[in-house]
């Protein structure tokens, strides 16, 4: 066992894109458990978008020169908790360093199911992947043979998207990202008809010529002009589903996007918003969505997986500037083979 952990801090705050240089990672005797709680080594550890948010000077955003926080897997090592044994796996919210001190009610136990790893329990079972069933079964609510355009396509959201729309039986699908490799991946590995790199040119030419007959809905992970584009390619009762912006989450001056309003009315195009924390209740909908088509081979896991927790702001920074394809997952090399 390590007799030091390891946190990772904010140490400033940035001005645009963050650097290495606004995180330090800081080194103390492993914690100890008080009475009623347990100490978990993590093994496995979400970066996500949202954490570039909270980088900022906004309500609810991390602390500087305090551990962060983030989903994480671990093993309990230590535990004085009837509550909590040894040995068992848990997720929980203090990621970002390598141990953590948990009560019982701070964590949950993750279903085992056969042949599905613990990684899709931060990527396709995960937050992530709720995100991306709430959006178009409760938000898009997509109807069999609807044509769906995806942006950001292939992230963690995005793929999650696009693999579910297809086992929904969504009828053309349509995605944006950022490289012609990735591109590739979408329509060769998760059921894409249709993608674009949106440096390309400007984004309502683009989605013009990949969605030449229009769209019935539109999943946006990004905004900016690739959101103003799609309301132009929209149907009649198209629907906008907002994920997320993050084409402006290192850009805080950036103009909005000047979005077609008449064609809003004129098209009865419906614009709703979520956050997937407010929909916790349908995890168990997901599992049985998702399991048995993770264990017959129809739904298969996109991840990039970083070995080793010393690389945990790289990751960071990597998915930011679209290094990764699929899901972004920080893994501890030396313990997680489970
Ligand atoms: N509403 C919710 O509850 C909720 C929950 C989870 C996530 N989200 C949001 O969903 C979106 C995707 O999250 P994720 O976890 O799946 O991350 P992700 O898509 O796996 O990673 C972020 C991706 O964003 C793309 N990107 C970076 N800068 C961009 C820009 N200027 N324009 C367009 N794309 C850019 C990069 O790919 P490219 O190579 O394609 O540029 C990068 O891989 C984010 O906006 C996030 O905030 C919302």
């Amino acid at each position: 066992m390590n007799e030091t952990a390891l946190t990772v801090q904010q140490t400033a705050r940035p001005h645009g894109f963050p650097s290495a240089d606004h995180f330090a990672f800081v080194e103390s005797p492993l914690p100890e458990p008080a009475a009623g709680s347990a100490l978990v080594e993590n093994l496995y550890w979400s970066v996500d978008p949202y954490h570039r948010e909270m980088m900022d000077d906004v309500p609810g955003g991390f602390a500087l020169d305090a551990p962060l926080e983030g989903r994480t897997i671990g093993r309990v090592i230590a535990s004085r908790t009837p509550r909590l044994a040894e040995g068992e796996i848990v997720f929980h919210r203090q990621g970002w360093r390598t141990h953590a001190v948990v009560g019982p009610e701070e964590i949950r136990r993750l279903p085992r199911f056969d042949g599905v790893p613990l990684t899709a329990y931060l990527s396709v079972l995960g937050g992530t992947g709720l995100t991306a069933y709430v959006g178009l079964t409760r938000v898009a609510r997509l109807q069999g043979g609807e044509d769906l355009f995806v942006s950001g396509a292939a992230g963690g959201v995005g793929t999650a998207t696009g693999r579910f729309a297809g086992l929904l039986g969504a009828g053309r699908l349509v995605g944006s990202t950022g490289s012609a490799a990735k591109a590739g991946h979408l329509t060769r590995e998760v059921g894409y008809d249709a993608v674009f790199d949106y440096h390309e040119g400007p984004a309502a030419d683009l989605l013009g010529k990949a969605a030449p007959d229009g769209i019935d809905a539109f999943v946006d992970n990004v905004g900016g002009d690739q959101l103003a584009a799609a309301v132009g390619a929209l149907r009649e009762f198209g629907r906008i589903v907002r994920v997320g912006t993050i084409s402006q989450y290192n850009t805080p001056g950036a103009p909005s996007p000047r979005i077609d309003h008449a064609a809003v009315v004129e098209k009865s195009i419906r614009m709703e918003g979520f956050l997937v924390s407010n929909y916790r209740a349908l995890q168990e909908e997901l599992y049985d969505f998702a399991v048995p088509h993770l264990q017959s081979g129809r739904l298969a896991l996109d991840e990039t997986v970083v070995d080793g927790f010393e690389r945990i702001v790289d990751a960071f920074l990597g998915m930011l500037r679209g290094d990764n394809t699929g899901k972004i997952i920080v893994r501890d090399h030396t313990q997680a083979h489970l």
